[in-house]
């Protein structure tokens, strides 16, 4: 099974330049032209998505993030469902614990930007996963259970009447994400690949009981060339969503060349 390898920009600034993320994309669809075992995703900045769109064939581009709205007066720099098809781009992120903690995004607005990406035919990567407290107090299965039944099967239930919609999971345990871990003053350091696996058969055991039998899981937290390998080579694990190690391209490249060589 091809292994996705999919990097999120954030709101790093030196790929916020137009320049040089033109020049990242095309770098990265000359490198990666004969991967064959990796899907390669890259999710830029809306401030360059424009410049990008349109322009890749082998890397599939996505915008980080959408608001449920298509037209109104209210002030923001938000992109909208059309807005994203509109430029050619076919997949955004949705609850992005960065956009949970930053901008308060509930389940209610996950399952709002959710019913709006569907509606569109944009492939959601729902993003979901527990913080450091919750880990420590037990309750990564209720917590997941909660954000799965309440941002995301009430939206899908919506557009499951006569084939189920497509999607995407990113489990991101929010303690492992190098941003949060230097928040709190931590080194950034992948989540254990035994609390991976749970969190993933978590996530698959309710998808499941709801219908979804099939669920793609992508992980995400201080994954980098140095675990790739082992975080790759588990079955549990579909791909992986890769902040900051994808801003430099020769990282994010090993990380893909480590992903094809275990196809
Ligand atoms: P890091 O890889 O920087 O920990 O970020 C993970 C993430 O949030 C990807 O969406």
């Amino acid at each position: 099974m091809k292994k996705i390898i999919a990097g999120n920009w954030k709101f790093n600034k030196e790929l916020r330049n137009k320049e040089r993320a033109r020049e990242f994309i095309e770098k990265l669809e000359k490198e990666i032209a004969g991967i064959e075992n990796v899907e390669v995703k890259v999710f830029p900045h809306n401030l360059v998505l424009p410049y990008l769109a349109g322009k890749t064939k082998k890397v599939k581009l996505g915008a980080q993030d959408l608001h449920w709205t298509e037209d109104g007066s209210f002030t923001s720099a938000q992109f909208s469902a059309c807005d994203i098809v509109n430029l050619g781009v076919k997949q955004v992120l949705i609850g992005h614990s960065e956009t949970r903690f930053y901008f308060g995004v509930d389940e209610k607005k996950v399952a709002l930007k959710l019913k709006a990406a569907l509606k569109e035919g944009i492939l959601p990567i729902i993003c979901i996963g527990e913080d450091i407290k919750e880990k420590e107090e037990g309750k990564t299965k209720q917590v997941l259970e909660k954000q799965i039944k309440e941002g995301i099967l009430p939206a899908l239930a919506e557009f499951s009447a006569e084939s189920k919609p497509e999607f995407l999971i990113g489990y991101e345990p929010i303690y492992a994400i190098a941003g949060f871990a230097k928040l709190r003053g931590k080194e950034p350091k992948s989540a254990r690949i035994e609390d991976i696996e749970f969190a993933h058969g978590t996530i698959r055991e309710v998808f499941s009981r709801a219908g979804y039998s099939e669920v793609k899981i992508l992980y995400g937290g201080s994954s980098k060339p140095e675990n790739a390998k082992e975080l790759l080579s588990q079955a549990f694990i579909d791909g992986l969503l890769v902040g900051t190690a994808s801003w430099s391209l020769p990282s994010f490249l090993q990380m893909i060349r480590i992903g094809e060589s275990l196809g």
